[in-house]
C-alpha cells in the first residue's frame, strides 16, 4: 500500500504541451506509406497525405512535429523537394536501406501536414553536409514576405504567403551520422551556422543545437561552455535498448521476465539522466533559460523478422506502453527545463504510434498513452509526496509505482499513474489536499500479458478502457492499481 499527497497549492513548472511531441523521418516507411500516400493514391488522403493517420494524429493534439531526421536531416538539400514533383532530384538514402528517395515529400508538404495537425513545425537543419548559405536561404525560403529571389521562388512554387516557423535545429547528432565531430569543433560550427538563421518578417526562431548522445556529459559541458548564449535549446537521444548491448537488442514481442523488468529499469534511469544534465546546464544557466529538447527517445529494439533491417519496423507491446508512460512522467517532473521531446517516430519507425497495411491503419499501445497523457499538456506540475514500495526481481529492485500529477486552467487535477511490476498489483491512497474537485473520471490500459500488442488482425487487444474501481471521499483517492498497468485520473469540479 502506497499513501500519497497533493497539495493542490503546491504548483511548481508548467508543462510545456511539446513534451508530448513527435518524430518523423525519411525512413523506412515512416513518411512515404506512414504519411504520405500522393494525391493519386487510392487511400483516402488529403493532396496526398493520409486522412486516417491525419484524424488519429489529431485526436491526440500532436503539439510538435520533428522533420526530416535524423541522420537523413544531415544528407538531405532542401531544395531537392520543392517544385514541380516530376524535376525533383532522386537520392540514396544511404542510412536507411539505402533506398531511393524521389524527394516528394518536401518542404510545401510538411509545412502542409501540420497545418492539417494543427501541430507546430520543427525542422532539422543540414550540418554535416550542407553549407551555411543553404540552411540559410532555407529559412528565407520559409519566412521571408518580401521580394527576393528565394521568397519569389516559394510564391512561384505555389506559397504566396510565407509560414511562420518556430523551432529550428541546428543539425542532427553531429557526434556520430552528422559528421562524427567533437564537441569543441561542432560548438564552433553551431555558433557560425546559428549565426545566419535570421529572424525574417518578424518570425522568431528558437534555435536548438544538438546534444548529447545518452550519458555524453562532456558534449552538454563543452557545449553549455563554449556556445550556451547563442542557443534556445539543447537536444538530448537516447533509446531504450532492453538488450545487454546495442547488437542483442532483443525481440519487441518475446521477451522474458527478466527483460520486462530491465526494460523498465532502464527507463527509470532516464530520470537521471535528465538530472545530470540539467545539473551541468544548470551551471552556465541558473535561470534555466535554455530548454532541453529530448527530441529523440522511446525503446528500440530488433526489427520484426523478414522486414527491411533498415526499417527499423519493429511492433509495439504493453511493455512500451509501459516506457512511454514513465518517460512522459519523468519528463513533466522536470518541466522546469525540459520544454519538449519528440519520441521516436511517428508512423511505423521504432517506437511508433501508428502501423499502416495499404488502406489500413492500427493504434499502438504507445499512442493510447499519448492520447491518455494528453491531459497534462500545458498543465502546472503538481507536487506529489509519498514513499515508493519496491518492484523486487530476483536481486535487484526499483520503484514499482511511477506518478505525475497536474492541474490545468480549468482546476482540473489530472494524476497519470504507472504500476512497472508484471506480477503484483498495489493499493494506492492519495490525499488532495486543499482540493475543492468533486468529479472523477479514469481509465486504464493494460493487458493480460507482458506482451499484448495490437494487430491487423487483433486491433484492439490493447486500449484503454473505463476505470470505476476508484473511490474519491472528502478528499481521498483510494484505488487498486493492477499489475503492469497505467491509470489516467481527471477529478474536476
Ligand atoms: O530515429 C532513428 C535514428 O536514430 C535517427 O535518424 C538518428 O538521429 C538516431 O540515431
Amino acid at each position: 500500500m502506497i499513501n500519497m499527497l497533493i497539495d493542490i497549492n503546491n504548483k511548481k513548472s508548467k508543462i510545456n504541451k511539446n513534451i508530448y511531441g513527435h518524430f518523423a523521418e525519411h525512413l523506412g516507411k515512416c513518411i512515404y506509406e506512414g504519411i504520405w500516400v500522393g494525391k493519386d493514391s487510392s487511400i483516402p488522403n488529403t493532396n496526398g497525405i493520409r486522412n486516417d493517420v491525419i484524424k488519429a494524429l489529431r485526436e491526440i493534439k500532436i503539439p510538435v512535429l520533428r522533420w526530416p531526421g535524423g541522420c537523413f536531416a544531415d544528407e538531405y538539400h532542401w531544395k531537392d523537394g520543392i517544385g514541380p514533383m516530376e524535376n525533383r532530384s532522386k537520392m540514396v538514402n544511404v542510412h536507411w536501406g539505402g533506398n531511393v528517395e524521389n524527394n516528394n515529400f518536401g518542404t510545401h508538404e510538411f509545412m502542409m501536414l501540420c497545418e492539417l495537425l494543427g501541430t507546430e513545425p520543427y525542422i532539422c537543419g543540414n550540418v554535416g553536409s550542407g553549407t551555411v548559405k543553404e540552411m540559410r536561404e532555407w529559412i528565407e525560403y520559409l519566412t521571408f514576405d518580401g521580394q527576393s529571389s528565394i521568397a519569389n521562388l516559394r510564391r512561384k512554387n505555389g506559397k504566396n504567403e510565407p509560414w511562420k516557423l518556430k523551432y529550428f535545429g541546428v543539425g542532427n547528432e553531429n557526434w556520430s551520422c552528422g559528421g562524427n565531430m567533437r564537441p569543441e569543433y561542432y560548438s564552433d560550427l553551431y555558433r557560425q551556422y546559428s549565426t545566419y538563421i535570421r529572424n525574417f518578417s518578424g518570425n522568431k526562431i528558437f534555435k536548438i543545437a544538438c546534444g548529447a548522445n545518452g550519458v555524453d556529459y562532456n558534449w552538454t559541458e563543452v557545449l553549455m561552455k563554449q556556445a550556451g548564449k547563442f542557443m534556445n535549446g539543447l537536444s538530448i537521444h537516447h533509446y531504450i535498448v532492453p538488450g545487454p548491448k546495442w547488437e542483442q537488442k532483443g525481440s519487441a514481442i518475446e521477451f522474458t521476465e527478466a527483460e520486462w523488468f530491465e526494460t523498465m529499469k532502464k527507463t527509470l534511469f532516464i530520470d537521471e539522466l535528465v538530472s545530470k544534465h540539467s545539473e551541468i546546464m544548470d551551471k552556465y544557466d541558473p535561470e534555466k533559460k535554455i530548454s532541453i529538447i529530448f527530441d529523440e527517445w522511446g525503446t528500440w529494439h530488433d526489427v520484426e523478422p523478414g522486414t527491411n533491417p533498415g526499417f527499423l519496423y519493429q511492433q509495439n507491446t504493453l511493455r512500451d506502453a509501459l516506457v512511454a508512460g514513465i518517460i512522459l512522467n519523468i519528463f513533466n517532473s522536470h518541466s522546469d527545463r525540459v520544454r519538449m521531446a519528440n519520441i521516436a517516430q511517428t508512423v511505423n519507425v521504432l517506437q511508433a504510434l501508428i502501423f499502416t497495411k495499404e488502406e489500413k491503419i492500427i493504434l499502438t499501445p504507445t499512442y493510447h498513452v499519448f492520447n491518455m497523457y494528453k491531459i497534462h499538456h500545458d498543465s502546472v506540475l503538481l507536487n506529489v509526496k509519498y514513499k515508493n514500495i519496491q518492484y523486487i526481481y530476483k536481486n535487484d529492485k526499483i520503484p514499482q509505482i511511477n506518478v505525475s500529477a497536474s492541474i490545468d486552467l480549468k482546476n482540473k487535477i489530472n494524476i497519470t499513474l504507472c504500476n512497472l511490476n508484471h506480477l503484483e498489483k498495489t493499493k494506492i491512497k492519495c490525499e488532495l489536499k486543499n482540493c475543492k474537485q468533486k468529479k472523477i473520471k479514469a481509465c486504464i490500459l493494460t493487458g493480460n500479458k507482458m506482451n499484448s500488442h495490437n494487430t491487423f488482425r487483433n486491433p484492439e487487444e490493447v486500449k484503454p478502457k473505463v476505470f470505476n474501481e476508484i473511490s474519491f471521499k472528502e478528499n481521498n483517492l483510494s484505488l487498486e492499481i493492477p499489475k503492469m498497468s497505467i491509470i489516467a485520473i481527471e477529478i474536476s469540479i
